[in-house]
């Protein structure tokens, strides 16, 4: 059978690059796809959103990942060829201050979805990882044979924690294929910007942030940290589109599936330009002719000076190619704070 005839398991598909991703499915020949999520960070409705964008809709089930019946009978049910987890709590500055919370979401529920998953079947895995794994970086760019070093924060912690299980259980023999990728910094939206970064209450990435204090949402900008040692004193991250991310996560599923590798494969996805978050917040406002309020403050625990990527691999083996520029990033995330605003939908 064709892998788009196949049953997808989408963990976390209402998110951001959840629904990005159903969104590239669906246009790249998926149907059948089942995404799984408790709206802990999320809204249902953005399965209208990919819906009018693609006219479907993914099998819509309402749920923990840690649920242990619900997860043995979706397997049982779909019998999934392939896993694609993104359900996950990111919260960089929340993890260190509910650390316990976000082990038991990121790691304990992922432990009992894993044993669901590989009760009876070996679907191939792709897992949502982060260039946080990375901690603080010695040399940049880094490329998958950087080795890792001690998370800043516990959310990078799950996010280690989470590629040790699986590639412990993979080498061991107790998953089928299983692909980590480590994103870098994924924003912007759809192009033509009805879908987009949806977060519930105060945001936390930068992308959201600009998009608020440009709408007028919020006062002002506060960039966090003036004294990193870089070019401009601002801390340095490889943002890359959200719709490339998505992408990967095709390209991904496609390669495990034919390739059966018994080890887990780790790609990095960046573009592997470093931008500092001043030059990020100058991109905005030149790719959409808009003056930002921002101002200085202190740095925020768990930031590392800078990190970019070397892609290298994800292009020779998966020929992932980013497509999109900062500009396009830019102004896509502009155009979905814009439809948020005309629509009316909630913030
Ligand atoms: N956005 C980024 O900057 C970034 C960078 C690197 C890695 N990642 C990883 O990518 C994945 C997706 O991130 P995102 O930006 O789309 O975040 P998101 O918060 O928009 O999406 C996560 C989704 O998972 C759901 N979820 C969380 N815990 C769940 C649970 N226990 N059971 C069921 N559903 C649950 C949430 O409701 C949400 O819909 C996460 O694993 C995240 O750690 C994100």
């Amino acid at each position: 059978m064709a892998l788009q005839d196949a049953y997808i398991l989408v963990t976390g598909g209402a998110g951001y690059i959840g629904s990005h991703t159903l969104v590239t499915l669906m246009e790249k020949g998926f149907r059948h796809l089942i995404s799984l999520d408790n709206y802990s960070t999320s809204r249902p409705d953005s399965y209208a959103l990919v819906e009018k964008i693609t006219g479907s809709r993914p099998v819509v089930v309402e749920g923990a990942v840690g649920d242990r019946a619900l997860i043995r009978h979706l397997m049982d049910t779909y019998k999934p060829a392939g896993v694609i987890h993104f359900a996950a709590w990111k919260a960089v500055g929340e993890s260190m201050e509910k650390p316990f919370l976000y082990l038991e979401n990121n790691i304990s529920q992922m432990q009992v979805f894993l044993e669901e998953v590989y009760r009876q079947h070996k679907p191939v895995f792709i897992f949502s990882s982060s260039c946080t794994v990375y901690g603080e970086v010695q040399q940049l760019p880094v490329d998958e044979t950087t080795p890792r070093r001690p998370a800043n924060s516990v959310y990078g912690l799950t996010k280690q924690m989470g590629e040790d299980l699986l590639e412990g259980l993979c080498r061991m023999g107790f998953t089928g294929p299983v692909v980590a990728l480590r994103y870098f910094n994924p924003v912007g939206a759809y192009p033509d910007g009805t879908l987009g970064e949806w977060p519930i209450g105060k945001p936390n990435n930068l992308l959201p942030i600009i998009c608020q204090t440009a709408a007028g949402r919020l006062q002002e900008l506060t960039i966090h940290g003036q004294d990193y040692p870089t070019r401009d004193g601002t801390c340095i991250r490889d943002y890359v589109h959200v719709m490339d991310i998505a992408e990967a996560h095709v390209l991904a599923l496609e390669y495990a599936t034919k390739a059966a590798s018994d080890r887990m494969e780790i790609f990095n996805l960046g573009t592997g330009s470093g931008v500092s978050v001043l030059e990020a917040v100058h991109a905005f406002e030149a790719a959409n002719g808009i003056k930002l309020p921002w101002r200085m403050g202190p740095r925020r625990p768990g930031d590392v000076t800078a990190v970019y990527s070397n892609s290298r691999k994800a292009a020779e083996i998966l020929s992932w190619k980013p497509r999109y520029t900062l500009h396009d990033m830019m102004r896509s995330a502009w155009l979905w704070q814009q439809y948020l605003e005309n629509q009316k939908l909630p913030l």
